[in-house]
């Protein structure tokens, strides 16, 4: 097992009409004003949103409030909401949405405290020093940005989407009540489940062999997670199905499924390209890309991905020839993305992709041929080109 940092500082607050706590949770933050941010409305329709003002008032919190964080979202509504936080004074922001809106509060936070431009962070240009702080409610069971280091922002000149990861952007506390997950329309809901899937089997294919207790984690989340989809398919009301995924999502982004190995992460960037570039949802956009980078890797470690196939796809183990047990596994996941209305390659997403795009896409993935992606195998702008091709 390799060294490890697990820090999760976040105040989980679960369960059913947990957000009408958000005020007595903001108070507690001893803050003089609040930004709540949030989607393209989603929040209203459902009512959060003023449910959520409610419980402020009642705390005596003040906040101004900006809307408009769309999937994949975008900077120069960043841009806008650090010039808000400026100019009224803002020491908090709570974030009321999916990883979008959360997100973008991150980066606001960010930009609040940064004397440069934001997006150098982005860029790896320098590192975060500090942040305003955030807290969030959260709508739907996808990325684990409620819990986790990360945001993800595109910025629209070029249609690049960036990551940063740091440990301050991690929220102070996190509402999660299932229930305010009903409403979600089915392909957000599988599209939410394959990201909470993904975040963790990026961490379980990687080549380190002695993390047991960490795998029969991840394994266990992952069967419960699919179990819970095949379950919102048929009831998207059933509360403990919303549950279960709900703080799968969370543990699946907060580190634990990673500790003592080192992970992958490729198809998150093979995914992250497509994103900016087709503005997809994100779970289905790894949906689309998983099986072409498994069948592209898998020889590299032969014995992971067997693990993988038996004790979370239930494929009988082929003694005289792994690598047939292996392929059954990769089956068995496209099978089951499919049984959930998942795409299982780049055609399927909506995206027609021509050579010029998919050398564009290595292009960008690669950072400019700059670095290579991937855990099991470092996969440089060629290997990330033959993926998108396997995959369209
Ligand atoms: O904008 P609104 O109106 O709220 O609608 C959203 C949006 O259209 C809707 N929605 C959310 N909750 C709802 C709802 N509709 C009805 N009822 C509800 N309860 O669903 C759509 C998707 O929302 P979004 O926030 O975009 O989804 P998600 O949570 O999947 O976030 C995706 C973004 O997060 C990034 C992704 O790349 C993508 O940009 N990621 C963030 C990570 C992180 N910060 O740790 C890690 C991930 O790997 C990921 O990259
Ligand atoms: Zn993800």
């Amino acid at each position: 097992m390799n060294n490890f940092q697990y820090y999760t500082p976040t105040k989980v607050v679960f369960g059913k009409d947990t957000e009408s706590q958000a005020g007595e949770l903001v108070k507690e933050q001893r803050c003089s004003k609040v930004l709540v941010h949030y989607g393209t409305g989603s929040v209203k329709k459902s009512g959060l949103l003023d449910r959520v003002y409610a419980s402020l008032d009642a705390a005596g919190v003040s906040y101004v409030s900006l809307g408009g964080a769309v999937p994949n979202p975008r900077l120069s509504l960043v841009y806008e909401g650090i010039e808000l936080c400026k100019r009224e004074g803002v020491d908090f922001i709570l974030a009321v949405g999916g990883g979008s809106a959360i997100d973008s509060a991150k980066a606001i936070g960010y930009g609040v405290k940064y004397e440069g431009d934001v997006w150098d962070l982005y860029l790896k240009k320098d590192t975060p020093k500090d942040m305003l702080p955030l807290g969030v409610i959260l709508t739907i069971a996808a990325t684990g940005s409620e819990m986790s280091n990360s945001s993800v922002i595109t910025n629209e000149e070029g249609w690049l989407k960036r990551g940063l990861n740091h440990d301050l952007s991690r929220p102070r506390f996190a509402i999660m009540n299932p229930e305010l997950t009903y409403t979600l329309p089915e392909y957000q809901t599988m599209s939410g489940c394959t990201d909470i899937l993904m975040h963790t089997m990026e961490r379980y294919f990687s080549h380190e062999m002695d993390t047991d207790l960490v795998d029969g984690m991840a394994e266990s989340l992952l069967k419960s997670v699919m179990r819970a989809a095949k379950v919102l398919l048929k009831d998207p009301k059933d509360y403990n199905a919303r549950a279960e995924v709900l703080w799968a999502g969370s543990l699946s982004h907060n580190g634990l499924t990673g500790c003592g190995r080192t992970g992958d992460w490729a198809c998150h960037q093979l995914e992250h390209e497509l994103g900016g570039m087709f503005d997809v949802a994100h779970g289905a956009g790894l949906a689309a890309v998983w099986g072409s980078w498994a069948r592209y890797v898998y020889q590299e470690d032969v014995a992971r991905f067997a693990k993988f196939a038996v004790n979370v796809m239930g494929v009988p183990y082929d003694y005289a020839d792994p690598e047939k047990t292996v392929l059954l596994g990769i089956e068995a996941m496209e099978d089951f993305f499919r049984s959930i209305h998942m795409p299982v390659n780049i055609c399927e997403l909506g995206v027609e992709l021509s050579d010029e795009q998919i050398k564009e896409l290595a292009y960008k993935c690669s950072y400019m041929d700059q670095r290579t992606i991937g855990g099991i195998k470092k996969l440089g702008k060629e290997d990330i080109a033959r993926i998108y091709e396997m995959a369209r």
